[in-house]
C-alpha cells in the first residue's frame, strides 16, 4: 500500500476508491482549517494546504456526482441572491438585560437567589460580550444547513451563503454523539487586525471605509453576493443554543466544551466563576485585557451555569432571567479640535483629518481622527476650535461623532475643502455623484500621489521589492530622485549609498531586490500598476484572461466586462489607463529595463492552444514533481484529470504505474513515458509556434 507522504495524518492509498480519497481529503482539510483558523496553530505550510485543496477540487471536478455542499471546497461560489429569504427562528433569539456597576451585578445575583429560594452560591460562566451581529446556525446530522440573522428575534434573514464563507464556522461537524438537530447561536464579528487592513486597503483604493468593526461585519453579511463576503475577514464565536434534538450536557460550561470538540469556536476568554464576587474580579481582569484583544467587546455576559437552574429561572419578556450583560462605560470623551488637515490618497482623493488635543479613550491616546468628507463635517457641524466628542471605534480609527454645544468664537468658520491640492497646487475637483474630492495633478505633479503609487508598486502583494519601504520611498521622491516607478530601475549604488542612513551593503541589497523584481508574474505586475478598481483578485482574473500585458492593453471594454469580477466601472478605468500615453510609455520603459512577466495560467480567451480539449492522466512515479508536469500541460491548454475514462486522450506513466496502465490498455488510450512526453511536448510547442 502506497501512503501519500504529504502529511502524516492524511492516510490513503492510491488504490483506494475515489470516494475514500475525497472523504479523507475533506477530513484532513477540515482538521487543518480548524487548527489554522480556530486554534490559530497552523499544522502545515500554506502551499502544502493549497496542494491538498487543489487535489480535492480536482477530484470533485472530475467526479461531479461526489461533490457535496459540506466540502471545504464549497465555501464560496454560490450564485448571488436577488434578496434574502425570511427565516422564522424555531426558538426566539433573545436579548439581554444590562448591568452598569458592581452593585447591579450583586443585585442580579441576589434576585436569582431570592427567586430560587436558596442562599447557595450560584456558579456563573462569564464571557466577553462581542460587538458584532448575532446569528443562528442550524446543523442537521452535523451538516450546516441554514444560517440566519437575529432580525427582530423571531424572524431573521437567511444568510447561509455568506456564513459559509467564514472559515472558522465548520460546514460539517465531526465527532461523536452529535444531535440530529443542533442550533448554535453566536456572534459574527470582524477582528481588529482584519478591520484595520481592510480599511487601509479600501482607503488606498479610494473606496468607502467602515466606521467601526461592527458596521464592517454588518455590511459584509448584508452582501447578496457571497464572493464579496468571502473577501472580508470575518470570524465567529458561539455563545448559546436554539433548538436541540437531544440534550448533551447538564450545564453551559460542559456544553461549550462539547461543541468545541465538534469543531465549533468558543470564547477563549470564558471563565467559570463560583460566585458573583469572582464575577466582579473577572470584570477587572477583562477590563485590563481588553486593549490586547483582537476584537471589540462592549461588556461581559454572565450566565448561570446549571441548565436546571436556568430552566427554573426562565425568561422575562425578551430576555432570560439567568443572564446579564455588564456593559463597559461608553468609550467616549471630548477634546479640542486643533485643525483639519487634508490627506491625499493613492488615487488623489482628499480626506479631511482632524488634529486633536491628545486625549485617552479606551486605553489608547488619540491625536487624530478621520472626518471622511466635507458633507459629513457639515452634517455634524464641526469647526476648528470646537470641543468635539470622540468615540473609539475599534482600536484603529477613532470617530468624531459630534460636538459639545458651546458658544463659538466670532472667527469660527465652517470647513471648506481646498480648491487646490495642498501638496502640488493642482486643481481639486468633486467627483460626480460622490462626496469625494480629487486632486487632478496625478503622479506627475503630485508628490504624495507619486509616493503612494511607488509604495503600492513595491508592496508585498505587488512586486514585493524587499527593502523599498515607506521611508526610502519618501526620501527618493522628496529629493526628486524618482518621478515614476520606471525610474526605480535607473537607481545606482552611488545614488542610493549617498542617502542618509544607507550603507553600501543596503544599497546593494536594494539594487538586487529591484533586479529580482523584474522577474514576476503578469498578475502581480498588473496589480502593481495601481489601476483604479483593480485589486489583487481582479489582477489575477485579468492575468487568467490575457496572455501578455500587450493583449490587455489592446483589449476593449466588452471583453473586459465579460471577465469574472469586472463591472463596467472597473472596465472603463482599465481602458482609460491603457489609453493614456504616459502609462503606455511607462510600461514600455519598464519592459526595456528587462521585465519578464511570467503567465503560467493559460489564457482563457478563445485562442486555441496546442493541447486544448485534450485530457491527460498522469500515473506512477516520475522523475519530476507531478505538479510541474501538470503545469506544463495546462499551459498548453490541456486538462489534467485524476481518473481514467473513455474521455482520456493520453496516459503519462512512470514507474509502478499499476492498474491505470492496464485500464488504459483496455480502453486503447495512447500512453507515453516521460521521455516520450518530452519529445511530444516539444513537437506540440513547435507546431504551435509555427502556426502562430
Ligand atoms: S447571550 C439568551 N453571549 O448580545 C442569551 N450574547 O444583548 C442571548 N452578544 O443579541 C445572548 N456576545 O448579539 C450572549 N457572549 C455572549 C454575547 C452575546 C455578544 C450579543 C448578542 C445578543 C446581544 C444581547
Amino acid at each position: 500500500m502506497i501512503i501519500i507522504p504529504i502529511f502524516s495524518f492524511l492516510k490513503y492509498a492510491m488504490s483506494d476508491s475515489i470516494e475514500k480519497q475525497i472523504e479523507q481529503l475533506r477530513i484532513c482539510l477540515n482538521q487543518l482549517n480548524y487548527h489554522y483558523y480556530t486554534l490559530d496553530n497552523p499544522q502545515v505550510t500554506d502551499s502544502e494546504y493549497d496542494q491538498l485543496f487543489q487535489k480535492l477540487k480536482q477530484l470533485e471536478t472530475d467526479n461531479p456526482t461526489l461533490k457535496t455542499d459540506d466540502s471545504p471546497t464549497q465555501r464560496v461560489g454560490a450564485e448571488p441572491l436577488a434578496h434574502f429569504e425570511k427565516v422564522i427562528h424555531a426558538q426566539a433569539m433573545l436579548s439581554l438585560d444590562n448591568a452598569f456597576s458592581d452593585e447591579d451585578l450583586l443585585a442580579f445575583d441576589q434576585r436569582l437567589k431570592d427567586r430560587l429560594k436558596s442562599d447557595n452560591a450560584i456558579c456563573y460562566i462569564a464571557e466577553p460580550k462581542l460587538d458584532g451581529l448575532a446569528v443562528g446556525l442550524r446543523y442537521e446530522k452535523g451538516i450546516l444547513v441554514q444560517a440566519a440573522t437575529r432580525g427582530d428575534g423571531r424572524t431573521g434573514e437567511n444568510i447561509t451563503q455568506n456564513i459559509r464563507t467564514i472559515q472558522t464556522i465548520p460546514l460539517h461537524l465531526t465527532g461523536d454523539n452529535i444531535p440530529e438537530l443542533l442550533e448554535i447561536r453566536g456572534e459574527v464579528f470582524m477582528p481588529l487586525a482584519g478591520f484595520k487592513q481592510y480599511n487601509e486597503q479600501a482607503l488606498a483604493a479610494g473606496h468607502k471605509i467602515f466606521a467601526n468593526p461592527r458596521n464592517a461585519a454588518a455590511g459584509s453579511l448584508r452582501q447578496l453576493d457571497s464572493k464579496m463576503t468571502a473577501k472580508r475577514p470575518l470570524d465567529f464565536i458561539c455563545y448559546g443554543f436554539g433548538e436541540i434534538s437531544t440534550p448533551f450536557a447538564d450545564n453551559y460550561a460542559d456544553s461549550l466544551e462539547q461543541i468545541a470538540q465538534w469543531g465549533l469556536p468558543i470564547s477563549p476568554e470564558r471563565a467559570k466563576l463560583n460566585d458573583m464576587q469572582a464575577g466582579l474580579d473577572y470584570y477587572q481582569t477583562l477590563t485590563k485585557k481588553r486593549p490586547q484583544l483582537d476584537y471589540e467587546i462592549d461588556g461581559i455576559v454572565y450566565k448561570v451555569n446549571d441548565f436546571a437552574l436556568q430552566d427554573q429561572l426562565g425568561f422575562v419578556s425578551r430576555a432570560p432571567r439567568w443572564a446579564i450583560a455588564r456593559k463597559f462605560p461608553a468609550q467616549e470623551v471630548s477634546t479640542l479640535l486643533l485643525a483639519i488637515d487634508i490627506q491625499i490618497g493613492r488615487m488623489g482623493t482628499l480626506t479631511p483629518v482632524a488634529r486633536l488635543k491628545a486625549v485617552e479613550v479606551g486605553g489608547v491616546t488619540v491625536t487624530n481622527a478621520t472626518l471622511h468628507n466635507e458633507e459629513e463635517i457639515q452634517r455634524k457641524d464641526i469647526r476648528v476650535g470646537d470641543e468635539v466628542i470622540l468615540r473609539r471605534a475599534g482600536d484603529v480609527i477613532p470617530q468624531i461623532i459630534g460636538r459639545l454645544e458651546r458658544p463659538r468664537s466670532t472667527d469660527s468658520k465652517p470647513f471648506k475643502m481646498p480648491k487646490n491640492c495642498p501638496d502640488c497646487g493642482s486643481k481639486v475637483v468633486k467627483e460626480e455623484d460622490k462626496a469625494a474630492y480629487r486632486c487632478t495633478g496625478g503622479v506627475k505633479k503630485c508628490q504624495t500621489q507619486r509616493k503612494w503609487v511607488i509604495r503600492h508598486f513595491a508592496s508585498r502583494q505587488a512586486l514585493d521589492i524587499d527593502g523599498l519601504g515607506d521611508k526610502l520611498v519618501e526620501v527618493l521622491v522628496h529629493n526628486d530622485l524618482i518621478q515614476d516607478i520606471a525610474d526605480l530601475y535607473q537607481l545606482t549604488a552611488e545614488t542610493l549609498s549617498a542617502l542618509p542612513r544607507m550603507g553600501e551593503k543596503s544599497a546593494q541589497n536594494i539594487l538586487k531586490a529591484l533586479e529580482n523584481s523584474k522577474k514576476t508574474s503578469l498578475s502581480r505586475f498588473i496589480y502593481g500598476l495601481g489601476i483604479r478598481e483593480v485589486g489583487e483578485n481582479t489582477a489575477r482574473n485579468l492575468a487568467l484572461h490575457f496572455a501578455t500585458i500587450n493583449d490587455l492593453a489592446e483589449t476593449d471594454k466588452k471583453t473586459l466586462e465579460d471577465i469574472d469580477d469586472i463591472g463596467p466601472i472597473a472596465a472603463q478605468y482599465i481602458i482609460d489607463f491603457f489609453q493614456h500615453p504616459d502609462n503606455l510609455a511607462l510600461i514600455a520603459r519598464l519592459m526595456q529595463t528587462g521585465f519578464v512577466l511570467e503567465n503560467k495560467t493559460p489564457p482563457l480567451s478563445e485562442k486555441k492552444l496546442p493541447l486544448t480539449n485534450k485530457t491527460f492522466v498522469i500515473t506512477g512515479k516520475l522523475s519530476r514533481p507531478r505538479n510541474e508536469i501538470k503545469a506544463e500541460l495546462i499551459a498548453l491548454g490541456a486538462k489534467v484529470s485524476h481518473s481514467l475514462s473513455k474521455k482520456t486522450d493520453y496516459l503519462i506513466y512512470g514507474e509502478k504505474a499499476g492498474s491505470k496502465r492496464e485500464k488504459a490498455e483496455k480502453l486503447a488510450i495512447q500512453m507515453m513515458n516521460e521521455m516520450e512526453l518530452v519529445s511530444f511536448l516539444q513537437s506540440s510547442k513547435i507546431k504551435y509556434e509555427f502556426k502562430d
